[in-house]
């Protein structure tokens, strides 16, 4: 079917008996549609939150080069519009997108139908209008004034926490009903990231923790979102795209275990490695660096999983867009998850710390890794909800080279300044102002970056339009790049 470039074997894992579990192509059509409404608002209300989280973006980057750029609005002051744009892309971009990606992933995954479908429409709309209510009060200047956790405590957060369950609960439902007794890993991924946020959300927004016991919870929650939300629902993807794409199953059912386990041990003690250098207990801060290292076992597992499973097929990326992110994406999370434990020492952290080496770092975590994997799954999941194929082939190239592109350029440029920032903040006897200096060209190649990923989001939000809500879609017969084979065919041929 649409996307299939090897064998249409459908299998994830190398321990199963896999001739007894092959269903028929309607069947899984059947999955797939029983989720079609939720999927669907959730995929388009997060390519929104996209593109207005893209302008934020935009804005807070061209503000480091020319800071009195739209100065006059209080709303639009780099203090507000900031954490505007890390609200709309965390939760509006990445957490919609991953609704929908669970909400498709369960029913194929657990060979069932969707289960509550209408709660699953009601959570991700009342997560929406919370979202609004809080990125509005953000903008006209009330703010909880935690990272991350900027959004209001009384209007917008118990909106989020009813909207994530509600989606929540038909995932787990759906869980509770499968044909299947073995679970994938994907699934693992999946179902585990759903309570872990509700917990670690509740636990971030509690009222009761005071001056430097805030800030560790702050961070406590911060780093969890990263690692057992936006982390834990993207890996699951991955886990189901790469074997499905090239039609093999996983390399080793061992290392994901190891992988799964290994982070959901390591990763809940990391969070207090963003406050290295601050007042906080020396056994927390040393307990957080060592988990941090620990985090080797799971990030290397993982990594040699995903390689060893595409490994020879690389190849196959020609054909399939979703396979190309999905690899780059996987890729990225070993890349960000070394960079990352390379961060959390003491003495890189002494330079780096406070400088756009940690923007560098948060970019290639949350965008090559996270929205890469998100693209890649939009390109697979939608056509199969749809029933249409993506229209033009042009189109996905320029997203792709765009977006991918422009983000090495931003990560690249901004690690380079951030470096040159923490050994000029550490010089003796240089003043604040030329390390300052220091950043501006590579502050200003940032805002050339941002200008490219920008163009890449306008032309996958207008080809996901022109797919969705056009007859471009239907006049395709065969996925985007499935013309490309008999050619290269055709060419060897004598
Ligand atoms: C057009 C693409 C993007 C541009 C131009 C952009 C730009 C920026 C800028 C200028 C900042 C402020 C940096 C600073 O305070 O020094 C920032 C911060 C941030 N952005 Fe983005 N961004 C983009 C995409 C994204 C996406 C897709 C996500 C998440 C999925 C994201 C998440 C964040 C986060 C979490 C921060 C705070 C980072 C930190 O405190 O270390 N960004 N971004
Ligand atoms: C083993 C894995 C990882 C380790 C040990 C790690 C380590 C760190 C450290 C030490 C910092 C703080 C830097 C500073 O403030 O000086 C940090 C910040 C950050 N990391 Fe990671 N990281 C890991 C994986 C990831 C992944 C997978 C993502 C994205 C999905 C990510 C996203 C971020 C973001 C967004 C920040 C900035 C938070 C903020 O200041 O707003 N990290 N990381």
């Amino acid at each position: 079917m649409i996307e299939q470039v090897a064998s249409p074997r459908t299998q994830q894992d190398s321990t199963l008996d896999h001739s007894k579990l092959r269903i028929s192509a309607e069947e899984v059509s059947a999955y797939d549609l029983s989720g079609r409404q939720p999927v669907l608002l959730g995929f388009f209300i997060s390519i929104v939150w996209l593109l207005i989280g893209t302008v934020m973006g935009d804005i807070s980057s061209f503000k480091f080069d020319r800071p009195d750029f739209l100065s006059e609005q209080a709303y639009l002051t780099f203090g507000r519009i900031r954490p505007a744009h890390l609200n709309a892309m965390v939760y509006g971009w990445a957490s919609t997108a991953m609704f929908s990606v669970s909400l498709w992933l369960m029913p194929r995954l657990c060979r069932t139908q969707l289960r509550w479908a209408g709660a699953a429409v009601a959570g991700i709309l009342i997560w929406t209008l919370g979202l609004v209510i809080g990125l509005v009060l953000l903008l006209a200047g009330y703010s909880d004034g935690l990272e991350w956790l900027e959004l209001d405590r009384v209007w917008a957060d118990p909106l989020l926490v009813v909207g994530a369950s509600l989606v929540g609960a038909s995932i787990w439902k759906t869980l509770s009903v499968r044909n299947v007794h073995h679970l994938y890993v994907s699934v693992w991924y999946v179902a585990a990231s759903y309570p872990w946020f509700a917990i670690i959300f509740i636990a971030g927004n509690l009222p009761i923790f005071q001056g430097v016991e805030s800030a560790a919870v702050n961070w406590f929650y911060a780093h969890n979102a990263l690692g057992l939300w936006l982390t834990t629902v993207n890996l699951g993807l991955i886990y189901y795209l790469l074997p499905k794409i090239i039609g093999r199953p996983i390399y080793s059912y061992w290392l994901s275990l190891i992988g799964f386990w290994g982070l959901a041990l390591f990763y809940a003690l990391n969070g207090m490695h963003h406050l290295i250098g601050g007042p906080l207990p020396s056994w927390m801060i040393a307990t957080s660096i060592t988990a941090s290292i620990m985090m080797v076992i799971p990030v290397v597992a993982v990594g040699i999983n995903h390689h060893m499973t595409v490994v020879g097929r690389f190849g196959a990326m020609r054909y399939s867009p979703a396979l190309t992110l999905a690899v780059i994406a996987a890729m990225s999370y070993t890349a960000v998850s070394l960079q990352g434990i390379l961060t959390a020492l003491v003495s890189v952290n002494r330079i780096t710390h406070f400088t756009h080496w940690t923007i560098a770092h948060s970019h290639l975590g949350l965008y090559m890794f996270v929205t890469l994997s998100l693209f890649g799954g939009m390109y697979y999941i939608l056509p199969r909800v749809l029933k249409k194929e993506w229209p033009s082939t042009r189109l996905i190239r320029m997203h792709i080279l765009l977006t991918g592109g422009g983000m090495v350029l931003y990560v690249v440029v901004l690690g380079i300044g951030g470096v040159l920032q923490g050994l000029s903040l550490l010089a003796p006897g240089q003043g604040f102002e030329a390390s300052v200096a220091s950043t501006r060209p590579w502050l200003l190649l940032r805002s050339v970056a941002a200008v490219i990923i920008s163009a890449g989001h306008l032309i996958f939000a207008y080809h996901v339009y022109l797919m969705a809500f056009t007859q471009h879609g239907s006049a395709r017969r065969h996925p985007p790049f499935f013309e490309i084979k008999p050619v290269l065919v055709r060419k060897k041929a004598p």
